[in-house]
């Protein structure tokens, strides 16, 4: 039986639409904001680490991606599974794509949650219901009502929040099932514009706010401004891991580098399309929309209204209980406040159709399913993952959990398996040459010693840390403060004075065997590939 042709991308700038449509999402928005705000990585130290994380691993790694991709694609195979097995031509080489299956899919079971969030908050503002006055605790109770926040399986059954949850969870499915040019490239063209039009819209909104309270003159917009982007406490930030690994994990994540996304999406080039002029202006333009926009609307517009100690509280409390109130406090805010909801959907819902497609790839050419097999049983996985973060939201204890072993450590380990894969399994010289097949402008020649020598290295180095610092610390019972391993390691370990938690083991143990089930799905897809 022969694998069915995928389809591909109607055109140059499509590709581009598409990759910089996965790129620009929640994590740019609220994601960026929220950890340049944070209390604990807050501060220009995080902004040093993310900008030396992105000029050497996240545009080096974009670049190895997108030609990984391009050639797996010329050798058939759409998914990372598949490329990685046409890279490496040994048995355990289709293993190595494993993590480009699990990571898109298990991301995407607590961020089309969050999408339906962003979708429910549009709606709630357009209409006025987010007016809630001044009281910010009627914010926060309104968040906690509609996130499930309180207790378990708050939200199930036929209230509002669950039925904006399965109609945005459908929508991603319907979109997908038409394929990547009438499904995915068409609503990027036409989202992406409209997503740059609102985000402008807010900027010159926000950048006119001034001095809102004229009693404080303190509370500025430029002061919010200062706020984020003025360094302080820059040695005691660069001298904690979590920071180096926040700022890596954010480059990655805002990249969708690492996802198993852009090797996906490359594939579906020809031998001849260029992959670096394309990479870097995707890159850019997720920039554009991070530093530009991300960074510039939500933090300044909060500080000025409610000061630095509304900002510092994390990404979800900034966007959903922070931006609100803020929204509630300016004219024509309902508005606004829906404008930037829809902002936040438009550019969620771009990210998350490209964590479907290398799924519904792997099912396809690894299973030989057809479209509306590969959509239905992916639809099913979700589906479980789903509920698990739907259900077990107190504390969002189910969605942390898969967000920090997946979206934080996940990403990392598959951003940094790929350039040892790529310098290592398929070659430096030879990668270098790959990647300046039909491209429209060379790279420079210090990325070359960046890829093969820094990238490794640093990410490398990160993880040791890491590990120095949460697992080696806790075993050996260090003392130092700097030796306290992470919480959501110790939800699943349990430590002094931190019960384990059930919902993060529980969690923990779905996502093992979600992986063991993807396992078995790769090595029954390597029988099919090596009998082709
Ligand atoms: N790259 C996507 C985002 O930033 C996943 O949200």
């Amino acid at each position: 039986m022969t694998t069915k042709q995928p389809d591909g991308w109607s055109s140059k700038l499509g590709v581009i639409m598409a990759v910089a449509g996965s790129a620009v999402g929640l994590g740019n928005f609220l994601r960026f904001p929220g950890l340049a705000a944070d209390k604990e990585t807050g501060g220009g130290a995080f902004l040093i680490a993310y900008f030396i994380s992105l000029l050497i691993v996240g545009l080096p790694i974009c670049w190895v991606e997108w030609t990984l991709g391009r050639f797996g694609g010329t050798q058939g195979y759409n998914s990372s599974p598949g490329i990685f097995h046409a890279i490496v031509r040994k048995p355990w080489g289709k293993y190595v794509g494993l993590l480009g299956f699990i990571i898109p899919v298990g991301v995407y079971f607590y961020y089309v949650v969050i999408e339906s969030w962003c979708l429910g908050y549009a709606w709630n503002s357009f209409s006025g219901g987010l007016d809630l006055g001044k009281d910010p605790a009627a914010y926060a109770t309104a968040f906690a009502a509609f996130t499930g926040l309180k207790a378990d399986g708050a939200i199930l059954g036929f209230g509002g929040p669950f039925l904006f949850f399965v109609g945005v969870f459908v929508l991603n499915f319907v979109i997908i099932y038409r394929g990547i040019s009438r499904g995915i490239e068409f609503i990027c063209k036409w989202g992406m514009p409209v997503l740059i039009l609102i985000a402008l819209i807010l900027l010159v909104r926000v950048m006119t706010l001034g001095t809102p309270d004229p009693t404080k003159p303190e509370l500025s917009v430029w002061n919010g401004l200062g706020y984020m982007w003025n360094p302080h406490d820059i040695g005691q930030g660069l001298s904690n891991p979590a920071v180096w690994l926040k700022a890596a994990s954010q480059v990655f994540f805002t990249l969708s580098v690492g996802f198993g996304v852009i090797i996906t999406y490359a594939s579906y080039l020809k031998k001849n399309d260029d992959v670096v002029l394309s990479g870097l202006t995707a890159t850019a333009a997720n920039e554009f929309c991070e530093v530009g926009l991300g960074g510039m609307i939500t933090v300044p517009a909060a500080f000025a209204f409610l000061g630095a100690s509304a900002v510092a509280g994390g990404t979800f409390a900034l966007g959903f209980n922070v931006l609100p109130q803020v929204f509630a406090g300016m004219p024509y805010g309902h508005l606004f406040g829906g404008l930037f909801f829809t902002l936040l959907f438009i550019a969620a819902v771009t990210s998350s159709l490209s964590m479907l497609q290398p799924g519904i790839a792997f099912l396809e050419e690894g299973l030989g399913l057809d479209r509306r097999g590969s959509v239905t049983l992916l639809g099913l996985i979700t589906a479980v993952g789903c509920t698990l973060v739907v259900w077990f939201s107190e504390g969002l204890k189910a969605l942390s959990t898969v967000d920090f072993w997946i979206g934080d450590i996940g990403i990392f380990l598959q951003g940094t398996l790929l350039i040892y894969i790529f310098n290592f399994a398929f070659g430096t010289e030879r990668g270098w040459t790959e990647a300046h097949q039909g491209a429209e402008i060379r790279i420079p020649r210090v990325f070359k010693f960046i890829l093969r020598w820094v990238s490794p290295a640093y990410l490398t180095a990160i993880f040791a840390m890491f590990v120095l610092k949460n697992v080696a610390g806790w075993n050996l019972s260090f003392t130092a403060a700097a030796f306290t391993p992470t919480d959501p390691i110790l939800d699943i370990v349990g430590g002094p004075g931190h019960p384990a938690s059930g919902v993060a083991r529980l969690t923990a143990f779905f996502l093992l065997l979600f992986a063991g089930f993807s396992a078995l799905m790769i090595q029954r897809a390597g029988k099919r590939w090596d009998a082709r």
